[in-house]
This record gives structure tokens, sequence and C-alpha cells, in this order.
């Protein structure tokens, strides 16, 4: 098993509420913040204080612990406290709208809350355990995606990615970025180009600063770039992650990934998503059915507080779009790399 040296936790049930880096502050400043009500726990998700498909969806978990703990102390029946808790939780799920593992883990919380014989405190204390064994589990699904790509990386490969889909998107360790950790354990002559990934830059400000930390060789890139480095045959794979795939492989990431994927396909260089299978929602059949994320204007037109536009221009500023299957060379799973056709080995992967 690879090694990951930075040890990083980005979310973590401790006492009683849930603690996390800050990722709105990176790379300045690295910090840590209690999340203590359910609330706070659904504005920390929004605002992206927490972000990353599998990162959201263990804080969902843990925010609807935190509402169940809010609950319990209102002396309410449990009728009651289990219909509010169920209002609560559908409320939760909807902090953000694309990446499926928040709706996933929810559902999970309210498998526990309607089959529950326990009392409310008993409730409460099965939900706070799974959304413990949920942090335990992501980070072991993600080290077996990590050793299952590192079987595709080639030696002294130089891997492209984008956005951040690594140990800070998710509990540690990462999805793509646990690709690469694993790769790189094996042979230490890997590399990586980042994408800045506007309009938030998780590329600059999240996974420079990740894969750094571990000593892993890494170069920064503009979005527009990618194209130039790959006609020049400098990019040996694209390895990203995703927010949510559909049953016929149609994978949502961060906005610009389409892009990469295009330009690889065309310089035949391949490209590769790297997800768990919480991140499949076999319940829509392409990428069309999956919800974009509208983000604020002022992510474009602002950098660092700073202006960068004509005051009123006009902005559109979806945060996700969908790579298109057939421009995916593999799905790299906990349950092995997933190849085309994506409806027969999705469909396989969960049978
Ligand atoms: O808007 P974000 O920062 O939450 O978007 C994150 C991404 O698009 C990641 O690539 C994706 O969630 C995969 S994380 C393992």
């Amino acid at each position: 098993m690879a090694e990951f040296k930075s040890k990083i936790k980005t979310i973590e049930w401790t006492g009683n509420c849930s603690r996390m880096v800050d990722q709105t502050i990176l790379p300045e400043r690295f910090e840590y913040v209690d999340i203590k009500t359910g609330q706070e726990m659904f504005d920390a998700i929004k605002t992206m204080i927490v972000r990353g498909a599998p990162a959201i969806g263990v804080a969902g978990a843990h925010g609807v612990v935190l509402y169940a703990q809010e609950l319990q102390a209102k002396n309410l029946s449990r009728e009651e406290f289990v219909s509010e808790l169920l209002k609560k939780a559908d409320y939760m799920a909807t902090s953000r709208p694309t990446a499926v593992n928040l709706m996933w883990a929810v559902k999970k919380q309210k498998e526990i809350i309607e089959s529950s014989k326990s009392d409310i405190s008993g409730i409460v204390e099965e939900l706070k355990q799974n959304g413990i064994k949920l942090e335990k589990e992501d980070i072991e699904i993600n080290k077996k995606i990590g050793d299952y790509g590192a079987q595709v990386v080639p030696k002294g490969a130089t891997i492209l990615t984008h956005c951040n889909a690594g140990a800070l998107a998710t509990v540690g360790y990462g999805t793509a970025l646990g690709v690469v950790r694993s790769a790189f354990a094996n042979d230490p002559t890997v590399k990586v180009f980042a994408d800045e990934t506007r309009p938030r830059q998780q590329g600059a400000r999240i996974t420079t600063l990740e894969l750094t930390m571990d000593g892993i060789p890494t170069t920064l890139i503009t979005d527009g770039m990618c194209s130039y480095f790959m006609k020049k045959g400098m990019i040996d794979m694209v390895v990203v992650g995703a927010d949510r795939i559909a049953a016929n492989g149609d994978a949502a990431n961060k906005i610009g990934t389409y892009t990469v994927a295009i330009a690889a396909k065309y310089h035949n260089v391949p490209f590769y998503v790297a997800a768990p299978l919480s991140t499949i929602d076999t319940s829509i059949k392409s990428g069309d059915e999956i919800v974009i994320e509208e983000r604020s204007r002022e992510e474009v037109t602002h950098i660092n507080g700073k202006i960068i536009c004509a005051p009123e221009v006009n902005i559109i500023n979806p945060g996700f779009d969908v790579t298109p299957h057939e421009l995916i060379a593999g799905i790299i799973t906990e349950k092995g790399i997933l190849r085309p056709d994506y409806n027969k080995s999705i469909a396989e992967a969960f049978a």
C-alpha cells in the first residue's frame, strides 16, 4: 500500500462536532474550523469551506448528526424527532446540487433514522457511528482507487489533473490524486501538471499545496495551456475526479474538465476519471440529467477581492461540465478500472 506523507484529515467527527480544514483560506492559511450545528454545516458546504464530492458526502452525514443532537435537546416524542430529522436531512442534501455523494451519504443516514429500533439517544449514536464509518471507508476506498490507477500510469509519466480531487476533496488521500500518490510511491519519477482551474482556482490553491506537501514534483499551468503541452508530447495521461457519473459513463466534474478531455482525445492522451462507486448515479441514464450548479457572479468578476473585468459585464458561471463517456479511457474505482461499454461495466460493478 502506498504511503501518504502529508496525512491531511480534511474532515473528522470529534467529540460532538465536525472538524474540517477551512478551504476558503488556502493556501495562505491552513486552519481547522469546528462546525457545531446543522445550519453551520449547510453553510459550510454551500460556501465551500468543505468541498470536493466525497468530502461533502461525509460533511452531509455529519450535518445530519448535528441536527439530530439539536433535536435531541428539544424533548420531542420519538415520532416527532424522526419526522423533524428526516426533513432536516432532506434540507442538508440541498446544500449543493451536483455532487451525488452528498445525497448518497444523507440517504445512508436517512435509512438509519427510518429503520432504527432505538430510542432517540440510540438513534443519535447510530448516526454518529455511521458518520465515523463513512470517514474510515472513504480513505480505504481512495487507497484502492490509487492502487488500481497506479497500474495504468506509465513509468516516469507526467499526469495532468484538473481542479482538486485530492486529500482535500475527500477525507484523505484523494481519488485522482490518490492515483498520483500511489504511482509516485512506486515510481518517484512521476510528475504532475496541475490546471489552475478558474474561477475558484482549486488546482492552484489546493492541488499544488497538497502535492508539494508530499514532495511530488508539480507544475502549475493555467487552464488554456493543456493542449499546448499535449501537442508537445509533455503530458502522458490525464486523471480527474468526478462529482456525478451517469449509468452510461458520462462524468460531471469541475468546469473545464470537458475541454481537457477533448484536447486529450485529439492528442491521443488517455483520459481517466477516478471516483468511488458512491459517485456513480445509476438512476440517471446520461449526463444530460445531471443538475449543474450555477455559482455567483463574483467568482468570475473578482480574484482575491480585486475586480478583473468591466464592472457591468454579463457573467455566466456554471460550476461543472459533463465529459461524454466516449472521451473517457477508463473509470478508476475501488472495484477496479471500468472500461467501455460503461452501461455494462458500471452495471457489473454494482451487481
Ligand atoms: O466545486 P468543488 O471544488 O467542490 O468541485 C470539486 C471537483 O470538481 C472535484 O474534481 C470532484 O469533486 C472530485 S473530488 C474527489
